[in-house]
């Protein structure tokens, strides 16, 4: 699997407020909105593009448009609050849903959503998901898009466990990962250490 760390000042400093548990829900949902469009920009550096011709005021010049514009896919609750900064980024792009919540006992994730479109085949898929912790979650995801026959899926996260990125790579699903970190490793809850905490009660407070 390949894996881009995200490597600017700017994302660091805006992964250290979202880090920073003093910072309260409305900052960490700023924070979240802005990293997750250096996410997209670096996850979109090599996406094919199509040109057109363009007229500016003085002349007629080359424009280019993105050839195939992914689907966001948020994965519920966490990924909510990354959907706006990507679909702002690109508009045409479309938008599906997966619920997943997790077992806080057993870890393991517990599927409650599933909206996408029937076939995803010759479709670029970006999976939008603050925390990547097991990858038991990301992996479920992966699996439903790869059942709609998509072979082109980016894991855009802002923090990443070695496990995680282990079990992404066991998998051999066709997934690369975008992100801003990987973290030292999950602590006995599956949390990851030093991670942010909840990236769903961040942003929306305590279920
Ligand atoms: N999900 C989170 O929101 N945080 C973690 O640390 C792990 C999973």
């Amino acid at each position: 699997m390949r894996t881009h760390i995200v490597d600017h000042p700017l994302a660091s400093a805006l992964l250290t407020i979202m880090r920073d548990e003093r910072t309260p829900n409305p900052a960490f949902r700023g924070a979240l909105r802005d990293l997750t469009g250096i996410l997209i920009y670096e996850a979109l550096r090599a996406a094919p593009v199509t040109t057109f011709e363009v007229a500016t005021p003085v002349a007629v010049t080359e424009g280019v448009r993105l050839a195939h514009p992914p689907l966001l896919v948020p994965v519920l609750r966490a990924g909510l609050g990354m959907v706006e900064a990507a679909s702002e980024l690109i508009p045409e792009s479309r938008v599906g849903f997966v619920g997943i919540a997790r077992d806080e006992r057993t870890h393991q994730p517990v599927p409650y959503l599933e909206s996408l479109p029937e076939s995803l085949a010759g479709v670029p898929v970006f999976v939008l998901d603050p925390m990547l912790a097991t990858g038991g979650s990301m992996r479920h995801t992966l699996e439903l898009l790869v059942a709609r026959e998509a072979t082109d899926i980016t894991a855009v996260c802002v923090v990443a466990a070695p496990e995680g990125v282990a079990a992404l790579e066991e998998s051999g699903l066709p997934v690369r990962l975008v992100t801003a970190t990987i973290d030292t490793g999950l602590n006995e809850n599956a949390y990851i250490v030093p991670g942010l905490g909840d990236a769903g009660d961040r942003q929306f407070g305590p279920r």
